[in-house]
């Protein structure tokens, strides 16, 4: 659990394709079917300004946003998501699922676009006031998967446009995120069945669940 909070704050995180919304949409429905109070929310997005952001950042493939706006842009979105959507919830004592956080901004605007990592670390430390996940699901897989996945859908976003070399960097930096926080994330093999998946992430969550009403009736009784 946070220490400053009651709730349980999990992203998703992983390289375009991977099956982060697939996999979240089915942890939602087993939060609901559990009763759990939960919202879920997006990177970047999930406010008013997250959702003028995203549109700039994501969804105009032909603006010039060099790597430092960019990852600028992405914080901005994740400090007003932080302060006005996850916070709030988590406080409320909710579980919190976001599909993607910072996480992403090391691993593409770090790993792929070059960024310097200190820097990157300071800003989102401002930007989030030093919120981190409790659970990261890492859907890994090769880019190149996920891509063709992705174009299924149709245009392809900025990022999805950028060169296949781009995309290994931005695979290979998760990885080593995961590996510096071996307690926090759960590297999951994204080819498997939707189903296995599920079965997995929902293992974890559960446990952690129950882990979580445990800490808190110990509290409570003694
Ligand atoms: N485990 C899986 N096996 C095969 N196909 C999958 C799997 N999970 C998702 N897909 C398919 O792959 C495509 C991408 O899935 P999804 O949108 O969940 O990925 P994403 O990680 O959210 O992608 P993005 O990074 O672009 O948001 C979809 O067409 C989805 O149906
Ligand atoms: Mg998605």
């Amino acid at each position: 659990m946070s220490p400053e909070s009651r709730g349980l704050f999990i992203t998703f995180e992983g390289p375009e394709g991977a099956g982060k919304t697939t996999q979240i949409a089915r942890l939602v429905e087993q939060l609901e079917g559990a009763g759990v109070a939960h919202i879920l929310t997006r990177e970047p997005g999930g406010t008013p300004l997250g959702t003028r952001i995203r549109q700039v950042v994501l969804l105009e493939p032909d603006l010039q946003v060099d790597p430092l706006p960019e990852f600028l842009l992405y914080s901005a979105s994740r400090a007003q998501l932080v302060g006005q959507i996850i916070r709030p919830a988590l406080a409320r004592g909710e579980v919190v699922v976001c599909d993607r956080y910072a996480d992403s901004s090391l691993a593409y605007q770090g790993a792929g676009r070059g960024l310097d990592a200190g820097l990157l670390a300071q800003i989102t430390q401002a930007a989030t006031g030093g919120l981190k996940p409790d659970l990261t699901f890492l859907l890994d897989l090769d880019p190149a998967i996920g891509l063709a996945r992705a174009a299924t859908r149709g245009e392809p976003d900025r990022l999805e446009r950028a060169d296949l070399a781009f995309h290994q960097r931005v695979r290979a930096g998760f990885l080593a995120l995961a590996q510096q926080e071996p307690g926090r994330f759960h590297v999951l093999d994204g080819t498997q069945e939707p189903d296995d998946l599920a079965g997995q992430i929902w293992a974890v969550v559960e446990n952690k669940l129950r882990m979580g009403q445990a800490e808190a009736h110990a509290s409570s009784s003694g």
